[in-house]
Formats: C-alpha cells, sequence, structure tokens
C-alpha cells in the first residue's frame, strides 16, 4: 500500500496507544492542525482509522480573571486586610481596608458585594467585621473560585464544579467556548495494512506537463481538494483609514453648511507666504522648512493685489499699522514651493482669484495635503493632510472661533478640546486646539487657528471679520483611533493588520 507521507506518519502515531485526538497527534507530528484531520478522513475514508467528533468545553481566564489570580480575587484581599486590621474584633472603615487591600477603582464595590454573598463577616455602616470561625461551608482560605482560577490557569477546568464556572463566567473573569475534538482510532484494517508495510507516496498538487511526460503521474498521490481548508484570508482593496476619516470629515464640514476649496499642491510663495503677511527677510518666513522648487517662478499674479499686499510688508495696513519695512521683490513671491499649509488655497479663495469676489457669510473648507520638511518622528512625516477653513462674517470673536471648534470635534466623539494662546504672523488673537490621547493621556496639538489680521484681509479687499485653522487629520485620528505612532498609518512601517480591520463608523 502507497499512502501520503502526513497519512503515513498519523497511521503510526495512531498506532501507539490507543484513542487520540487530531489536535494531540498534530502536536506530536509537529503538523498542521489542518492537513492532520485531512489525512485522518482520508485514511478513515479506507476504513483504516475511525473519526469520531465530539463537542468539548474550552474554558480560559478572561483578562481580568488573570489579573486576579495573580493578585488575589478583590474580595479575599479585603478579607485579609480585615483580619490584619483585627476586624474579628472591632468593626474597621472600609477606606482603611481599601488601602491596605490595594484595591482600586471597580475592585472596591467587587470586593465589598462578593465578601458579603460569600458570607466572610458583615459589612455595616462603612465597616467590615469578619467572622473567623465563618459559617460551616464558608473559609476564606480555602475559597472555590481562586481555586479554580488557578485551575483554568492551570488546564485542569476540566474536574472543576459547573457551578463554579458559572460564577466565574458571571462575574466575568472565565469564559467558557464549545470546540469540537475528534478522536483517531485505529481499525483491524489500519492494524493490518500498518503491519504489512505501508510506502510512502509523494503528494502533489497539481497535474504538470512533467509529470505527464515522465510517466510519473502513476506513481504519485494527488491531494484531493479540501473545501474546509483554512483559505488564505484575500484581502481586496479597500479605502485607507485616513481617507476614510478624510470622508468623514468633509461630510461633517459640508453638514455644517461649508463648500469645499481646490487648488495646486505647488504654488507661489505669494499664496502661500506673501499674502499671509509673512516678511520675506526673515528666518521665521516660514514657521516650517517648506519644499522649494527647481522649476520656473510663477508666470502671473494679480498684479492689484500683488501690489497691495507689498504695500502691506513695506508699510503696513491702517491707521496704526506700520508693516516691516523690509525688502519684499515680486521674484521671491513668485518662486514656486510645495505648500507648507492649505491656507494658501483660503487667500486664493479671500482674495477672490478661485471664485469671484465673496460677500459674508460664506464658509470654506479644505481637507488636503501639504508638505513640510521636518524631522521624521511619531507624531510628524514630511506630508499630511490639513483640514483648512475659513468663516467669514460681519462680526466674529474668539468664541465663535471656539465654538465651531467645539462642534467640529464632537462629532468624531471628542469633547476636551483645549485651547492654548499662539503666536501667527497673519492671525490674531491666535490659539493652537490640543486634544488628550486616548491611550497615553498626553496633550496632542491638533491644530493651529486665529483671526486673521488686517494687514492679511486688507490686501486681499475684504472689509469684514474672518476666523480661520489648519486642523491635522492624522492627529484626529490619533485621538479617535488611539495610534500612537503616525507611521503605522502611513509609509513603509504601517500597521496592516490594524489598516485592514480600522472602520470609520459614519
Ligand atoms: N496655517 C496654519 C498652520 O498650518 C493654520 C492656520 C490657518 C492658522 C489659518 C490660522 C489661520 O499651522
Amino acid at each position: 500500500m502507497r499512502r501520503p507521507e502526513t497519512e503515513v506518519a498519523l497511521l503510526e502515531a495512531a498506532s501507539a496507544t490507543g484513542t487520540k485526538t487530531v489536535e494531540s497527534l498534530a502536536t506530536e507530528l509537529d503538523a498542521d492542525p489542518t492537513a492532520v484531520t485531512n489525512a485522518a478522513f482520508e485514511l478513515a475514508a479506507d476504513g483504516l482509522v475511525e473519526v469520531e467528533a465530539y463537542s468539548a468545553e474550552a474554558v480560559d481566564l478572561t483578562d481580568e480573571g488573570d489579573r486576579y489570580r495573580e493578585a488575589g480575587l478583590p474580595e479575599l484581599r479585603l478579607y485579609r486586610a480585615a483580619v490584619d486590621a483585627g476586624a474579628e474584633d472591632e468593626a474597621v472603615s472600609i477606606g482603611e481596608l481599601v488601602g491596605a487591600a490595594g484595591l482600586e477603582g471597580p475592585e472596591v464595590d467587587i470586593a465589598l458585594s462578593n465578601f458579603a454573598r460569600k458570607g466572610f463577616g458583615d459589612i455595616e455602616e462603612g465597616a467590615v467585621r469578619v467572622d473567623l470561625a465563618g459559617g460551616p461551608d464558608v473559609d476564606p482560605e480555602d475559597d472555590p473560585e481562586a481555586g479554580a482560577l488557578a485551575a483554568i490557569a492551570d488546564g485542569n477546568a476540566g474536574y472543576l464544579d459547573g457551578t463554579v464556572l458559572d460564577r466565574l463566567e458571571d462575574r466575568g473573569l472565565a469564559s467558557r467556548t464549545e470546540t469540537t475534538v475528534r478522536s483517531v482510532t485505529l481499525t483491524d484494517e489500519g492494524v493490518t495494512a500498518l503491519m504489512e508495510g505501508i510506502e510512502t507516496a509523494e503528494t502533489v498538487g497539481a497535474l504538470t506537463p512533467e509529470l505527464l511526460t515522465s510517466g510519473e503521474w502513476a506513481d504519485v498521490e494527488f491531494a484531493d481538494y479540501n473545501v474546509e481548508a483554512d483559505a488564505e484570508t484575500d484581502y481586496g482593496g479597500r479605502k485607507h483609514v485616513l481617507r476614510q476619516t478624510a470622508d468623514r470629515v468633509k461630510d461633517v464640514l459640508v453638514g455644517m453648511g461649508f463648500s469645499e476649496m481646490e487648488g495646486p499642491h505647488a504654488d507661489a510663495e505669494f499664496w502661500i507666504n506673501d499674502c499671509l503677511f509673512m516678511p520675506q527677510d526673515h528666518p521665521a518666513r516660514t514657521h516650517w522648512d517648506q519644499f522649494a522648487l527647481d522649476v520656473p517662478p510663477m508666470r502671473e499674479l494679480p498684479d492689484d493685489l500683488v501690489a497691495a499686499v507689498e504695500s502691506a510688508h513695506r508699510e503696513g495696513v491702517g491707521a496704526d499699522g506700520d508693516g516691516y519695512h523690509s525688502p519684499w521683490t515680486e521674484d521671491v513671491a513668485k518662486g514656486v514651493d510645495l505648500r507648507g499649509h492649505t491656507t494658501s488655497l483660503s487667500m486664493r479663495y479671500l482674495s477672490g482669484e478661485q471664485v469671484g469676489d465673496l460677500d459674508p457669510p460664506q464658509r470654506w473648507f479644505s481637507v488636503e495635503k501639504v508638505y513640510r520638511n521636518d524631522t521624521l518622528d511619531p507624531t510628524h512625516l514630511l506630508e499630511f493632510f490639513q483640514i483648512e477653513g475659513w468663516v467669514m462674517a460681519e462680526e466674529l470673536s474668539v468664541r465663535d472661533l471656539m465654538g465651531t471648534f467645539t462642534e467640529f470635534y464632537e462629532r468624531f466623539g471628542i469633547t476636551d478640546i483645549q485651547f492654548k494662546p499662539h503666536y501667527n504672523p497673519y492671525t490674531e488673537p491666535s490659539f493652537e486646539l490640543f486634544g488628550t490621547h486616548p491611550e497615553t493621556g498626553e496633550m496632542v496639538e491638533i491644530g493651529n487657528s486665529g483671526i486673521f489680521r488686517e494687514e492679511v484681509l486688507g490686501p486681499l479687499g475684504v472689509e469684514c471679520d474672518v476666523m480661520a485653522w489648519g486642523l491635522a487629520l492624522e492627529r484626529l485620528l490619533m485621538l479617535m483611533y488611539g495610534f500612537e505612532d503616525i507611521r503605522d498609518v502611513h509609509g513603509t512601517l504601517c500597521d496592516l493588520d490594524r489598516l485592514r480591520t480600522a472602520e470609520v463608523v459614519h
């Protein structure tokens, strides 16, 4: 007789001692349980083994159960602290015992209710008294639930009393799951076959031209199709979680009455910096290092606006304005950079260049990529998505700005936004926004905002108030999903498993 390798190995292993399970055989043969199951079915089909399936129960500790297994059940810790504090003579206050027992948060209630349920003593008026003698069935030092936690951890759950298991399950300390166990027993035919000797046949998965021409096909064993085998998970294409979040942000902003702006990724410094009253000769020309492009300069800029912006830089705007009195040339303004913020789009729209002059009230946004020559670290990449936005109205205050953010972030379940005064050359007042990271508890900067200065709005020809902001989409994602490193989301180091499953709820 000639059979595939796994089947031969399985027959030999099964012959050793009586009945074995597929799992134990797989461990013994160091083979994949699915392959062993299949081999067992093949052998069973030819009457060499008998496979019997029965359901069994697997019992596992939950995380909480495992914690208590190590630290002790809360009620036992309370009991021991009470005994140590002399609570069999005189009642001791719960507060004192909680500290001594090291009980924290919900453990206090858990300890008290189970202490009472198990009859370890009395709890009255905020104080605990233990009954050292215990009732007839009560022995805190030999607690069945504590014993069961240890037994489950040791894999001996099978010997446990069902009611104790029920109790642990109710308490969320253990979980039971049904599993199917298959036993494999050699039949008489199997024994005979083994005695007569079985050759190992080569198993092939597919018929090849080589097998056919060499005639080898006649001697090999063909693997059967196995419709029950674990198939490789095929991940189809799906929208990146960042894109999903961007879409969600767009929906929310459209819902709040905003229209979407669009514009170039590579733009004249004029739109990126000059319109924003950032002096050309200043080291803080940008708050960040922008990528300059080695391309011909922007061919055209609107003359009137260029003149007005230049005058704002040189002489200032309004009665009190003084400008920078610093060099300003159109050549610099025409240099092309990758935009370091999408406030360049806001400038194009506010100036009337993009969609004509705009009358208040207006609300505009974009969720677009920006590029900065930052140092890579867990919160910085060379590019990120900025949620740009602005509101134009006759009169706006800081309250309007904060109210808008509160409303916006609430839609994403973020309700603890904090504001910090900040400096931008183009807004006054200016505020940075912070949120709390759900995993680390650290404050994370999530955006920058303010009310545009006269030096910005004057040249643009805007006569009312405009409040504006730039928020980081990636930081919003970090707060929503607890990502700690932005590189888990973007780029070659990304966490594919998380990206495959993360879903933005609409
Ligand atoms: N451009 C700012 C940034 O990228 C954001 C901002 C936009 C701030 C508009 C105020 C007004 O940080």
